[in-house]
């Protein structure tokens, strides 16, 4: 990337598929030059050179795999220096019930869809201050907001929630905005690299990239901490709000299918 460049920069975890890629390619098309954080090098030169064709966007592409201390030590230090955008968006789901599942891959999904968004947000926020200027974007979930439907995955959401609610209140007149964006289900390839079969669920439930990251996006410059897209997903948090959490949590049961799923 060129020193030169006057471009506002955005850093994109997971960018190879699904959600990541359509953030990536959403803001090039809207002036910004990119870095790439995701494992698949092959994956990530091909939407470098994607977004250089198509929105004229310089990217820097660093393969890394968040999951572990020494790869978002080495993406935090690239934060450090300054980008005006940042989306938390890398994440995993895990097929199988938590009494089944190897204990290193549930670490691993915790320092991911944890501690990864803790750390990058503290590494990118002090030059973003100190700008008075700045966007995150924490990708949680419906799953955050919704009780009884798996465990470690929800749990993790939950956690991106509540730690984005907390920092926007910290962050009110900095100039700095935060966001958890808390999509539903959605068309990616999220469900097949967990291995999970959902191909039942009604069609009404299925989002599509493009309006998932349209939503958060106009969410953001309206200033909504909590961005959910869709008007079921609105209706579903909202009607979990309001009922006693046991229905709640069984309800979230039966329509999220718990069982199976960490
Ligand atoms: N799809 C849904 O229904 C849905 C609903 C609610 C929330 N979400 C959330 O949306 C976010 C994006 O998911 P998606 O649906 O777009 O899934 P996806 O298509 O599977 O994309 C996941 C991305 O994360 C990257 N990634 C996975 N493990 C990584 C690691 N250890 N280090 C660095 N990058 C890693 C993957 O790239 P590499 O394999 O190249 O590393 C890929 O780019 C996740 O946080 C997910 O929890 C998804």
């Amino acid at each position: 990337m060129s020193s030169s460049s006057v471009r506002p920069v955005a850093l994109v975890t997971g960018p190879t598929s699904g959600l990541g890629a359509g953030f990536a390619n959403k803001l090039a098309s809207q002036g910004y030059d990119l870095i790439l954080v995701a494992r698949d090098v092959e994956r990530l030169e091909d939407l470098a050179g994607d977004l250089e064709r198509r929105f004229g966007a310089q990217s820097e592409v660093l393969p890394t795999d968040l999951a572990t201390q020494a790869g978002r030590e080495a993406i935090a230090q690239r934060l450090e220096k300054g980008v005006q955008f940042l989306v938390n968006n890398a994440g995993v789901g895990l097929v199988g019930e938590f009494w089944t599942i190897d204990p290193i891959d549930l670490q691993r999904q915790l320092d991911l869809n944890v501690t990864a968004v803790m750390q990058l947000t503290r590494a990118a926020l002090p030059p973003m201050v100190a700008a008075a200027k700045g966007r995150i974007v924490n990708v949680a979930s419906v799953a955050g907001l919704v009780a009884g439907r798996g465990s470690t995955y929800s749990a993790s959401k939950a956690y991106v929630v509540s730690f984005t609610e907390g920092l926007a209140g910290g962050l009110e007149g900095t100039g700095v905005q935060i966001q958890a964006l808390c999509p539903g289900l959605v068309h990616t390839e999220f469900h097949e690299r967990a291995g999970l079969e959902l191909a039942s669920l009604p069609k009404m439930l299925w989002l599509n990239v493009d309006h998932v990251v349209a939503t958060s996006l106009e969410d953001l410059e309206n200033g909504k901490v909590i961005s959910i897209p869709g008007l079921q997903y609105k209706a579903l948090t909202t009607v979990s709000r309001i009922l006693p959490r046991g229905v709640a949590r069984r309800v979230g049961s039966i329509v999220g299918k718990g069982r199976g799923r960490t």
